[in-house]
C-alpha cells in the first residue's frame, strides 16, 4: 500500500526546515564543530531549576489553566511591563505557549483564512513560511539584504501597495538569522505606516535580552491594538528545552489564538511554568552576564571572518553572523556550507534557507563556547586560503 496517499496536501506541499535537514545531513561527521543551530550553550540559571524541582516534589504534577498558571501569566506580564513598558492584563492578554514554535502555528491557524498574504522580512526564521502556508496563507518575502537587513517603511508601503489580501506582517527584532535590530525611531516610522493598514503585526521578540547596542524596544508599545507580541526564555534563560513561550495580545485576538491552543497542547509543562515564573519574578538580569560573553565571542568571530575576505554585517542582537560568501568560492551557499562541514569540520547553515537575499550567504550561531569559536575560525580562515 502506497502510505503517501493518506497525507495531505498541505502538508505535502510544504517543505521541511533546511536548519533542521542541514544539522542532520552534517551532524555526523566526525570531529565536526557545530555552529548550526540557534541553542545557548550556557546551562539554565541554578535558582530557576531549584524552582521547578521545588515544583516536582510539591507534586505541581497536574494541568493548569490552560492559559497559564495565573502566577505565571502575572510574572510575564510584570517582566515585559518592567522592562519594556508595555501593558497587558494577566487575566486576559497573556497565554503561555509551548515555545514560541507553538506560539506561531496557533496564531496563524487563528487568523488566517486560505488566500491571506503575510509580509515576511527576508532573511527570516524559515518556520515562519511553514506555519504561513499550513493554514493556507501565502507568505508574501520581502528582501532586506540591500537595507542593512531591515524593513524601510517605503518597502513595507509599496508591498502593501502591491498587495490586496495582506493581513499580516511579521517582524523579527532582534533577527534571526542577521542579528539585525531596529531602534525606537526605525520602528515608529514602521508603525506609522501600519497604523494606517487594517492588518496585524506580529512581533516575535524571543531574543529581545540579547541587544549589544542600545536596550531594547517594543513596536507594542507604539501599536498597542494591532501587535500579537512573543517573547519566551529559550534564548534569554538557556531554557530552550523547557519550552515555554508566552503570546500578549488584545483579548480578541488572543481568545482565539488560546482556542486553537486548547487544540494544540492544552496547558504548558506544569514543573515548565513554575521555573519560568521564577525567572520572570527574580532573574531578570540572568541574560546581562551571557550577553557579555555572546558579546565577546561575537566580535572574535566577526573580525576572524573579515580577515579572510568574509563580510558580515556586525550584528547588534541575537547570536548569530550572517555572513558573504566570497566570490572566490565558486558554488551555491548549500554547496559552501557542505564543503566547509566536509572539508573544514565546521557546521554553518546554507543561506538560501532563510529566503530571499540569502543565496550568498550562511548563518553561523556563535552561542557556542569561546573555544570551539576560536578553533572554528581557524578552520575557516585555512579553508578560504585553500580555495583561492
Ligand atoms: C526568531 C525565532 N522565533 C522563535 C523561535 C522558537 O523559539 P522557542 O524555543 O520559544 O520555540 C526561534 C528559535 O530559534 C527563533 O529563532
Amino acid at each position: 500500500m502506497d502510505l503517501k496517499q493518506f497525507i495531505s496536501q498541505s502538508a505535502s506541499q510544504i517543505e521541511p526546515d533546511l536548519i533542521s535537514i542541514f544539522n542532520q545531513k552534517v551532524s555526523g561527521i566526525e570531529g565536526l564543530i557545530p555552529l548550526t543551530l540557534g541553542e545557548p550553550d550556557f546551562n539554565t540559571p541554578t535558582h530557576i531549576k531549584e524552582a521547578a524541582i521545588q515544583a516536582i516534589e510539591q507534586n505541581e504534577s497536574h494541568y493548569t489553566n490552560p492559559r497559564g498558571l495565573m502566577e505565571f501569566r502575572t510574572a510575564a506580564a510584570n517582566y515585559v511591563h518592567d522592562k519594556y513598558d508595555v501593558s497587558y492584563d494577566p487575566a486576559t492578554e497573556v497565554l503561555a505557549t509551548s515555545g514560541v514554535s507553538e506560539a506561531l502555528l496557533t496564531t496563524f491557524l487563528a487568523i488566517l483564512n486560505a488566500g491571506d498574504e503575510v509580509i515576511i522580512p527576508t532573511p527570516a526564521f524559515p518556520v515562519y513560511e511553514g506555519v504561513v502556508k499550513i493554514p493556507g496563507g501565502k507568505p508574501v518575502f520581502v528582501d532586506t539584504s540591500d537595507d542593512n537587513f531591515k524593513l524601510t517603511p517605503d518597502k513595507l508601503e509599496q508591498t502593501l501597495k502591491a498587495h490586496s489580501h495582506v493581513k499580516a506582517l511579521i517582524l523579527n527584532y532582534p533577527n534571526n538569522p542577521t542579528g539585525a535590530t531596529y531602534d525606537q525611531s526605525e520602528l515608529s516610522a514602521l508603525a506609522d505606516v501600519i497604523k494606517q493598514h487594517d492588518i496585524l503585526l506580529i512581533s516575535d521578540e524571543i531574543y529581545s535580552e540579547l541587544t549589544y547596542g542600545g536596550a531594547h524596544f517594543s513596536i507594542a508599545k507604539l501599536l498597542p491594538e494591532q501587535t500579537i507580541m512573543y517573547n519566551g526564555l529559550s534564548k534569554s534563560h538557556a531554557m530552550t528545552g523547557w519550552r515555554v513561550g508566552v503570546v500578549f495580545a488584545k483579548p480578541a485576538i488572543l481568545n482565539e489564538i488560546f482556542k486553537m491552543h486548547v487544540f494544540a497542547s492544552f496547558s504548558v509543562n506544569t514543573i515548565a511554568q513554575y521555573a519560568a515564573i521564577e525567572a520572570f519574578n527574580n532573574g531578570r538580569d540572568d541574560a546581562a552576564p551571557m550577553k557579555d560573553i555572546y558579546k565577546q565571542r561575537r566580535d572574535i568571530v566577526v573580525a576572524g571572518l573579515n580577515e579572510v575576505g568574509i563580510a558580515t554585517p556586525n550584528p547588534s542582537g541575537a547570536f548569530y553572523i550572517f555572513a558573504t560568501i566570497p566570490d572566490t568560492f565558486n558554488g551555491d551557499s548549500m554547496q559552501f556550507c557542505l564543503d566547509l562541514a566536509q572539508q573544514a569540520k565546521v557546521g554553518v547553515v546554507p543561506g538560501v534557507g532563510f529566503g530571499p537575499g540569502g543565496e550568498r550567504s550562511f548563518r553561523l550561531s556563535y552561542a557556542a563556547s569561546t573555544e570551539d569559536l576560536k578553533e572554528a575560525v581557524s578552520r575557516i580562515q585555512k579553508f578560504m586560503k585553500n580555495i583561492k
